[in-house]
């Protein structure tokens, strides 16, 4: 059977960095999250293949794509499965910071079980994703979502009612990351004397976010959103060596983004393994402006809540 999936990007505003357990990729706590609308990917897997085969964009991967899709594969189908045709296409960079691999292992766990004849709960789907990138847990849910420590995420409020938006400012023209966050967090944990006062931050954080997301508070999430993401950057940065990923235009958007709340607009960064800033807010237009005016910003993307991932 071919089974084809779409699941959306998400962007975490409390943050996840480290694992407690990597065979099992379970996080060392938890984190929260926002799916958004119009980063895409869709994924097809056609079991009955002479080989696995992992096709992105239209492009034959093989090396470290090919086997992360491959043991991906026999998590779904167990030992002696038939071999699949993997193809997949994003909407947007790959590697970049704006979370392919969320968006791509929510898509492929929902496609992979539903090609392979399994019909999985979506806690269970959740915690399949997981294993092969912890934000794609998150992905399997539309909206807010919560990733529990546990290793599976959960819904936490639809987007619906409220005019939020996430701005992303891409900074470098989307080219793809030197350090992954799977290795830069593994480093993060193993080297940074600020790592155990990030995870400490964790608990509190979430809870002032769900506290936020029920209110309906933007002022409250977008200041959690931003402390979270600036304490996760700062115990990598405390890394030895230090793991830097933000460019000089990441600092300028920083600032600007300072510079709108300053001026009276409700406007919360976040920034994950990457240079692009990412912008919580409701006056998406004016937040989006200012951005592009940052030199060294060369685009911008207003993205909206986005639905579940689900079978097309
Ligand atoms: O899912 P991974 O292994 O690519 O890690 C995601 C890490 C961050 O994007 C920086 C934070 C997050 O919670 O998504």
């Amino acid at each position: 059977m071919i089974a084809l999936a779409e699941a959306r990007s998400n962007i975490a505003l409390v943050k996840y960095w480290g694992k407690r357990d990597a065979e099992l990729n379970l996080p060392a706590a938890g984190s929260l999250s926002l799916t958004l609308d119009g980063l895409v990917t869709r994924t097809s897997v056609t079991p009955g293949a002479v080989e696995d085969t992992f096709a992105l964009g239209g492009a034959p991967q093989d090396g470290q794509a090919l086997a992360r899709v491959r043991r991906f594969l026999e998590l779904v189908r167990g030992p002696g499965g038939a071999p699949a045709r993997v193809e997949s296409a994003n909407n947007f960079p790959s590697a970049s910071g704006l979370a392919s691999s969320a968006s791509a292992f929510a898509a492929l766990a929902l496609a992979a079980t539903r090609a392979y004849g399994l019909e999985l709960p979506p806690a269970g789907l959740s915690a399949l994703a997981r294993r092969g990138s912890g934000s794609a847990a998150r992905s399997v849910y539309g909206g807010f979502a919560e990733m529990l420590p546990e290793g599976h995420a959960v819904p936490v409020a639809g987007g619906e009612g409220w005019d939020v938006r996430l701005v992303v400012a891409v900074v470098g023209g989307g080219v793809a990351k030197d350090v992954s966050s799977r290795s830069g967090m593994d480093h993060t944990s193993a080297t940074s004397p600020l790592f155990a006062g990030f995870i400490a931050s964790v608990p509190d954080d979430l809870a002032a976010a769900r506290a936020a997301i029920a209110a309906r508070d933007l002022q409250a999430l977008g200041e959690v959103a931003e402390r979270s993401a600036l304490t996760m950057h700062a115990s990598a940065l405390a890394a030895r060596p230090a793991v830097l990923y933000w460019r000089g235009a990441t600092v300028e958007a920083l600032h600007a983004v300072r510079a709108l709340r300053a001026g009276g607009t409700a406007a919360y960064a976040t920034i994950d393994a990457g240079p692009h800033v990412k912008v919580l807010c409701t006056d998406a237009t004016r937040v989006a402006a200012a951005l592009a005016a940052v030199p060294g910003v060369t685009s911008t993307l207003i993205c909206a809540p986005g639905p579940a991932a689900r079978l097309l």
